[in-house]
């Protein structure tokens, strides 16, 4: 039997991943460790929190005694690393926290690892530990047609891309001084259920719904790569099992979208599904001012993980948006919950002044 530890298992991407492991495999005990910060939501897993194979443990990634803890009493053999803060935004205004959690976190749950599995009498073998990471690390393109690969070099430019960053690099630096087996993966933006209102696309979806205003950054002219969260759950089951240790693997949709034309198509869909006329919602779309040090274009290479591994993304944007827009416009009491009390107030100061 595996046990494995998924940190943010409550989050947006960790729900879908720990999700996909409990169904798939029903011999391996899954450990979801997640502090439940404003993005961590247990109603996300409540499909499987019965589940036989399943433990949700609330705690901080920080806390080293709680990490140690957990590894001797469950002999976690494997580590699915998701937990981090991860609105661009958010750290904009409290870089702090994006180092204490996405570094500090990252170190105490490699050192933990380090320590157990060092202690084992089977050493590493057997062992995983797998750090999910962003193509943000890698800075930002221009328009054209150049990719990130996975010899791009870093070059972070937000708080949270630079916490990001430096993660990765303690994550590798096991490896080549403890000969920890670790893998990263640096995804593109990623769109589904279950995704925090803060972000684009449940962002605009809630606003719509609720006739607030859409607030797109400068111009709306930077360019983002996205693919539906269950292709990079996939993905990231695949890589877990079959990935090889120490190397990087870029996952990506091959799907570059201007924010604009983004949102464009959102405003159509959500009108058509919510039966207003079209071009209802086109007056709620507001140019606001561009978020601060804003990457121009992401878009990701992911040759390397088809070839070495088969993988590809197995959904079309057009039916993955338009299954995401459905999903939040029927699962309103979801929205409704999240964004009532400490979010309305994060809202009105993000966006007063703007
Ligand atoms: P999210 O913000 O939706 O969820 C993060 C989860 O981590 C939450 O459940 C939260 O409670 C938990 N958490 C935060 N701090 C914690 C702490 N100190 N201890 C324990 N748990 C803590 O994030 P997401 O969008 O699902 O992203 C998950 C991971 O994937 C992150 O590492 C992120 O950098 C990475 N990633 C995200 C995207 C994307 O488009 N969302 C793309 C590429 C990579
Ligand atoms: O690329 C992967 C990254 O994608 C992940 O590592 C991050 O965790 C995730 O949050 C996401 O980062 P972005 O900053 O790209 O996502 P966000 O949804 O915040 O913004 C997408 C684009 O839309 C970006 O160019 C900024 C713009 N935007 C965003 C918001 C919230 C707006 O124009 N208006 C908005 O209100």
């Amino acid at each position: 039997m595996k046990k494995i530890l998924i940190t943010g298992g409550a989050g947006f991407i960790g729900s879908h991943v720990v999700r996909l492991f409990v169904n798939k495999y029903p011999d391996y005990h899954i450990i979801n460790l997640d502090k439940l910060t404003y993005a961590g939501n247990l109603a996300n897993l409540q499909d499987i929190e019965q589940a036989e194979n399943y433990t949700f443990v609330k705690g901080d990634i920080c806390d080293f005694e709680l990490v140690c803890g957990l590894f001797s009493r469950y002999k976690i053999d494997g580590v699915i690393h998701l937990a981090a803060e991860s609105h661009v935004d958010r750290s904009i205004k409290d870089p702090f926290t994006f180092a204490r959690t996405n570094v500090i976190g990252t170190l105490s749950l490699l050192q933990a690892a380090r320590l157990a599995w060092e202690a084992d009498e089977k050493g590493y073998e057997g062992k995983r530990f797998y750090h999910i990471s962003t193509d943000e690390v890698y800075g930002a393109l221009e328009m054209g047609n150049e990719f990130f690969t996975e010899q791009t070099k870093y070059d972070p430019h937000s708080p949270y891309s630079a916490s990001k960053a430096s993660s990765d690099h303690f994550v590798r630096a096991f490896h080549d001084t403890y000969g920890m087996p670790t893998i990263v993966t640096n995804c593109s933006n990623n769109y589904g259920p279950y995704q925090f209102p803060e972000k684009l696309i449940p962002l605009f979806i809630n606003n719509i719904r609720n006739r607030r205003p859409l607030p797109v950054y400068g111009k709306g002219e930077n360019v983002r790569d996205w693919l539906y969260v269950e292709d990079h759950a996939r993905a990231i089951d695949l890589i877990f099992h079959k990935g090889k240790v120490a190397e990087t693997y870029n996952i990506g949709g091959h799907n570059e979208w201007r924010n604009i034309d983004l949102i464009r198509v959102i405003v159509r869909t959500c009108d058509r599904l919510l039966g207003n006329a079209e071009g209802a919602s086109d007056d709620l779309i507001t140019f606001v001012k561009d978020r601060a040090g804003h990457d121009l274009r992401y878009a990701i290479d992911a040759s390397k993980l088809q070839r070495e591994l088969g993988w590809e993304p197995s959904l079309q944007f057009e039916e993955g948006i338009e299954r995401t827009i459905r999903w939040y416009l029927d699962n309103e009491e979801w929205l409704n919950n999240i964004t009532s009390g400490d979010y309305e107030r994060y809202y009105d100061e993000m966006y007063r002044g703007r």
